[in-house]
């Protein structure tokens, strides 16, 4: 029976959808990409991601334009950043064209899950990489399978593009400093879950990381990337904790060619209390504007908004991105990736 879906009411879920694709690393090469209509898969009980965490994940966002032509937000970036994780975790690399023909399919077999122009929503991707195989021992898998699906989602912070707190907890890191913090895989998500948990209990969306070595600098905001404005200046941190956040990476050229200065280094968490406008950004997250700061432990705030609206530069870098994604502004970076 086909489902009405009320697009603009969605929020960041799972949603079943018609079909997800699979493909198989045995005796060390890939397979052919496999459709199915399944939710599940089946494996072994002993496979290494279940035990001991080998895994990566991506996401990235499909939007229907005024044309109705299908945009895919710099997938290939997505398909590197997987080939990172999966060295990072020594996995199989997916090549960048069975991850793009892959990604092209599913959204083009799910099309009728791909929210309509001007919802405010989009279709979000999951591709996995998945450690397979009978092994006990912490050591690598010899067997992997890649997948992918897909979900059409509204904003991943429920209060969407309006300023929402977060807090800082000294006690809790979610990467080493020399660990995995840089790459896509589960563990570090499962490391968040306690501070993530408090701190929505607490009333915030999200939980602001510090360095995890020195606690000093700023690090990201639970799910997305962190920047600041002050004086016309855009600044982000640069951490080997942090993952390489792919909007980011768009706003800092954005924010470049709307004028405005872009440091990209560590931020000292004195350096709070300077900036006139701060949010998180990622492709879920989007951007995320904060309205303030809460340094549990040192008992202090930094406040960036109070009357409910975002900054003028995180609104400009949002429609702008927006805009961009959904082929409303034209795309001077070649970031967009038409379904042909
Ligand atoms: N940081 C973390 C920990 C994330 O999970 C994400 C989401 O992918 C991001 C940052 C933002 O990255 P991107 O903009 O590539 O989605
Ligand atoms: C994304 O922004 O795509 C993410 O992967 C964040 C996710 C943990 C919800």
């Amino acid at each position: 029976m086909e489902q009405r879906i009320n697009w603009s009411d969605l929020s960041f879920g799972y949603m079943k959808t018609d079909y997800n694709i699979r493909c198989y690393h045995r005796n060390g090469s890939w397979g052919e990409l496999e459709l199915s209509s399944s939710e599940s898969i089946n494996i072994h009980i002993s496979s290494t991601c279940l035990h001991y965490g080998q895994e990566a994940f991506e996401g990235l966002k499909a939007f229907r334009g005024k044309d109705d032509r299908i945009r895919i937000f710099r997938p290939i970036e997505n398909a590197r950043r997987m080939q990172s994780s999966a060295r990072g975790v020594m996995m199989a690399e997916l090549p960048e064209e069975k991850f793009m023909e892959a990604v092209e399919k599913v959204v083009k077999l799910n099309e009728r899950f791909i929210p309509p122009y001007g919802s405010g929503a989009s279709l979000y991707i999951r591709p996995l990489l998945l450690g397979l195989g009978a092994l006990i021992g912490v050591k690598p898998a010899d067997e992997f399978v890649f997948l992918v699906f897909v979900t059409p989602v509204g904003p991943y912070f429920k209060t969407g593009f309006k300023p929402a707190p977060v807090c800082i907890m000294h006690g809790f890191d979610r990467a080493a400093p020399l660990g995995t913090g840089s790459i896509k895989v589960g563990g570090n998500y499962a490391a968040s879950l306690v501070a993530g948990a408090k701190a929505h209990d607490a009333g915030y969306v999200s939980v602001l990381y510090l360095d995890p070595k020195e606690k000093l600098y700023i690090d990201e905001c639970g799910p997305a990337n962190f920047f600041g404005i002050r004086d016309n200046t855009y600044i982000t941190p640069s951490s080997s904790s942090i993952l390489p956040s792919i909007t980011n990476d768009s706003l800092i050229r954005l924010a470049g060619d709307m004028g405005l200065k872009v440091e990209r280094r560590p931020i000292p968490l004195t350096e709070l209390s300077s900036f006139e406008e701060a949010a998180g950004c990622g492709t879920a997250a989007v951007i995320s504007p904060i309205s303030r700061i809460d340094d549990l432990d040192e008992n202090r705030s930094y406040v960036y908004s109070s009357d409910g609206h975002p900054g003028p530069v995180c609104e400009k870098l949002y429609r702008k991105l927006l805009s961009i994604q959904t082929g409303d502004a034209e795309d001077p970076y070649g970031w967009v990736h038409i379904l042909p």
